[in-house]
């Protein structure tokens, strides 16, 4: 029997809601298979917990993590808690305690009418962007100088370390070599003329290494263009925090918007536990009235799986995701259905059995 315990925070607006789905997703799996089984230990932390205490997580908050084997997080920030306090101070401090500096976020289109391109479908988008998720415009550094005077300047200051560059473009190497698939580097060292050269030819010399890996290597702003006009010129993607994520919001947009965008918050040498979302936030506007897609929690927890060394059941997950993406009448309004949030969730369950991994027997 293998086990996992598994942390649980919520966190913000529509995260309860499609956290709650995902949760059932992984019961589900272990009610199917006899081999795997789970526990969960909910965390309250967020911004109803920073307007009752002043924080946003317990003060001992990553001592308590660090004894898991995986983080499952809704969303974070709601209007009433800055977002430079809610953000920093909880989803950021984890990336950052736990060294979770890859993150991996698929962009794959799952059913041909989801994306808004003409004439692309799945075969021209599916994708994996590696987004650098420990430091560069992210690092947390600057300063504010003559705070409300004429001279005022404020100061953002983006880190890019030897380290911290090299074991990202290391890791997507190994990826693209992997699964023999080119290897794109998005950058802009055009424009900045420290970080995004110095990001180049980190690429450059660790490509030496990887001779079997087909390279390209783009500025960030023809990138944007090219995910929108011809996404099939990626495979791998290899990019800065910041850049990253933006373009991963712009890569949801061409697969069917954020309800169905996953990420996974990869610390590799799995000295830490990894961090598993959806890529979107709370979504105030639509929080609280089960209209919230709970697909890119969903497939955040097939990205667990694979982390866990079940990629049967990650897989599993997906192909129960398309199916139930031709099921329109089962989906939530961001896809044209009418279903809340749990109606989708439970017709997912149903359809999961169908899809289980081989070594399980479908009781159907
Ligand atoms: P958002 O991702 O919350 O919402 C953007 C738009 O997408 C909204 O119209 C929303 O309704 C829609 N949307 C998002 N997720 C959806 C889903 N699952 N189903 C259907 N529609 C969905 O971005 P925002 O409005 O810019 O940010 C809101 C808050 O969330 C802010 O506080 C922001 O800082 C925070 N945020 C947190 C995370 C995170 O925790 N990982 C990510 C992004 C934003
Ligand atoms: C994401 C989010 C976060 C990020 C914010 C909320 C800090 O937008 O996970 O994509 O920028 O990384
Ligand atoms: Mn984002």
């Amino acid at each position: 029997m293998k086990h996992w315990n598994i942390a649980l925070v919520p966190g913000d607006g529509i995260g309860p809601e499609v956290v709650a789905e995902g949760v059932k997703v992984l019961k589900k799996i272990e009610e199917l298979d006899p081999s795997i089984s789970f526990s969960f230990t909910e965390f309250p932390w967020g911004c109803q917990y920073y307007l009752d205490k002043g924080k946003m997580m317990a003060d001992d908050g990553i001592e308590q993590l660090k004894e898991f084997d995986a983080i499952y997080l809704g969303a974070v920030g709601y209007p009433g808690v800055p977002d430079h306090i809610s953000l920093w101070d909880l989803l950021l401090k984890i990336r950052k305690e736990f060294d979770q500096y890859v993150n991996i976020r698929p962009i794959k289109l799952l059913h041909p009418e989801l994306t808004p391109l003409k004439n692309k479908g799945e075969k021209e988008i599916d994708f994996l962007v590696i987004r650098e998720n420990s430091e560069g415009e992210y690092a947390g550094a600057g300063d504010w100088l003559f705070k409300g005077k004429p001279e005022e300047v404020v100061l953002q200051t983006g880190v890019f370390s030897r380290k911290g560059t090299e074991r990202i473009i290391r890791y997507a190497y190994e990826e693209a070599r992997k699964q023999k698939k080119t290897l794109t580097s998005i950058s802009k060292a055009n424009a900045l003329n420290y970080s995004m050269v110095f990001w180049d030819e980190v690429f450059n010399e660790v490509g030496k290494e990887y001779p079997d890996v087909k390279t390209y290597s783009y500025l960030v702003d023809a990138a944007s263009l090219y995910f929108v006009l011809q996404p099939e010129r990626f495979e791998i993607v290899v990019t800065s925090n910041l850049f990253g994520d933006i373009l991963t919001d712009l890569g949801a947009a061409i697969t069917g918007g954020l309800g169905l965008a996953a990420g996974a918050n990869i610390n590799p040498e799995r000295e830490f536990p990894s961090m598993f979302e959806p890529i979107h936030g709370s979504a105030p506007d639509i929080a609280g009235k089960g209209l919230a897609n709970p697909l890119a929690a969903i497939w955040s927890v097939s990205q667990m799986m694979d982390h866990f060394g079940e990629p049967a059941w990650g897989s599993a997950i997906l192909k129960t995701m398309k199916e139930l993406l031709h099921h329109k009448s089962s989906l939530t309004p961001d896809l044209g259905g009418k279903a809340s949030t749990d109606q989708l969730g439970n017709e997912f369950m149903k359809l999961l059995s169908n899809h289980a991994p081989a070594k399980v027997k479908s009781p159907s």
